[in-house]
């Protein structure tokens, strides 16, 4: 493998939506204009744009690329046999459901072979909704992927990845994160013997940062955590396969080179990582239990202000000092949507059941809230400050009701006795005793 760039790989650029530039060969990138009649080294300028083009100013996401070949130096794409696992969408299912971790297969597969669509609310042909993956994996990519159907974020929580992207490499290990931008070309590679975690694909509004309103200026994920890679490119005259996925479809096509041939770039389309122990978690000093809306980390919002396409909420460690008052989250009933995860540790709501690697959902309007063990206890507790440690559970959150795969309903994951876990719930209600 015979590689030309000069950057380091492990080189970053901080800032959320900044307008960054990075060339790994010095003068690559053209002063003054982006695509001089003759670009420095003889390289090809191409637009990279992720928002329409006519998007508000403050909106519009797009990068400028500088690279050895055009991306349209390609032969046509061929449909794949094997197509991503999880099947069609299944039932519609009001039913709250809870799955344990998928098995990381014996076999040689990678991130692309170990996807499993879980569950989804739009077609990916629709500009909104969700389709939420899990993924295990055992090797590296050999090929190279770009998804025309929405952004990914990634979410680790078993073993570290190496994600070669066209605009330079992100490593990430669990409890970080990844946000890679729709169309980006990348290869992921497994820095540990195993990996496994978790995918939101997003079709609607790229994610952002939600606003703070009356918190003010600091707080929740700082923009300045957020980091992007800097430019490290692959002269690389070597067959490989470009993979994409078209309308949930995967497609290939051979190339004689690697494609990600860019050498410089600048814009704010461009892929980031977080690390989620950096977020600034605010919560109540006095009595109950703030919304959860308080956790959010990224934001995808609608056309209706206030209604998130995809909300990324993370639960992260805290001290809890709330007087008089039912610590764990409350019973409720919402209009969101919600698919959990869990990185590490346990979930406060939870006593049992709901492990790292598994996953939970609970749609519009179904009843949840702790388990009937957690409750007992938290109506019992002698309150003194406490920290919730060693746990990170997060929530995709999304205003239109998820439908399971056909997989995860047949799944010998799924939970058959989900519902068990709030029938312990004492009644204490007692007319005589205020
Ligand atoms: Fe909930």
């Amino acid at each position: 493998m015979h590689l030309d760039s000069t950057a380091s790989d492990l080189a970053y650029q901080s800032g959320f939506g900044n307008e960054f530039s990075s060339e790994a060969l010095p003068g690559a990138l053209p002063v003054g204009q982006n695509s001089p009649q003759k670009a420095p080294y003889g390289l090809y300028a191409e637009l990279f744009s992720g928002t329409a083009f006519t998007m508000a100013r403050g909106e519009a996401r797009r990068t400028w690329l500088y690279r050895i070949r055009p991306s349209a130096n390609h032969s046509a794409f061929v449909k794949l046999e094997r197509q991503i696992a999880g099947g069609p969408l299944g039932d519609v299912t009001p039913n709250r459901l809870r799955w344990n971790p998928l098995q990381i297969p014996a076999e040689p597969t990678d991130l692309l072979d170990g996807l499993v669509r879980m569950v989804a609310n739009a077609n990916p042909d629709k500009p909104a909704g969700i389709s939420v993956y899990h993924y295990c994996a055992n090797r590296s990519m050999q090929r190279v992927f770009f998804n025309a159907d929405g952004e990914w974020l990634i979410v680790p929580q078993l073993g570290r990845l190496r994600i070669a992207t066209e605009l330079g490499v992100l490593e990430l290990a669990p409890l970080e994160i990844a946000v890679l931008p729709r169309g980006l070309k990348f290869r992921v590679e497994l820095l540990d013997p195993q990996a496994r975690g978790y995918i939101a694909e997003n079709h609607g509004a790229p994610l952002r940062l939600p606003d703070l309103g009356p918190i003010g200026s600091n707080g929740l994920a700082n923009p300045r955590d957020f980091l992007s890679p800097v430019a490290r490119y692959e002269n690389l005259a070597q067959p490989t396969t470009l993979v994409q996925k078209f309308l949930g479809e995967l497609w290939g096509c051979e190339l004689g080179h690697s494609p990600l041939d860019v050498v410089a770039w600048h814009g704010n389309n461009v892929p980031y990582k977080y690390d989620l122990r950096r977020f600034n978690t605010l919560g109540t000093v006095s009595f109950d239990h703030p919304d959860p809306s308080i956790f959010t980390v990224l934001t995808s919002p609608t056309s209706v202000h206030g209604l998130a396409n995809l909300d990324f909420v993370i639960f992260p460690p805290r001290w809890m000092v709330a007087e008089n008052t039912f610590r764990p989250p409350w019973f409720h009933r919402n209009l969101m949507n919600e698919y959990m995860g869990l990185i590490q540790g346990a979930y406060d709501a939870k006593a049992e059941g709901f492990v790292p690697g598994g996953a939970s959902l609970h749609s519009c309007m179904s009843a949840h809230g702790p388990d009937g063990e957690t409750c007992t206890k938290a109506i019992n507790a002698e309150l003194q400050p406490a920290k919730i440690d060693n746990t990170m559970a997060f929530m995709f959150e999304t205003s239109q009701v998820l439908r399971p795969s056909r997989f995860a309903l047949d799944c010998p994951q799924l939970q058959t006795d989900y519902d068990a876990c709030w029938a312990s719930l004492p009644v204490t209600f007692d007319p005589t005793r205020r």
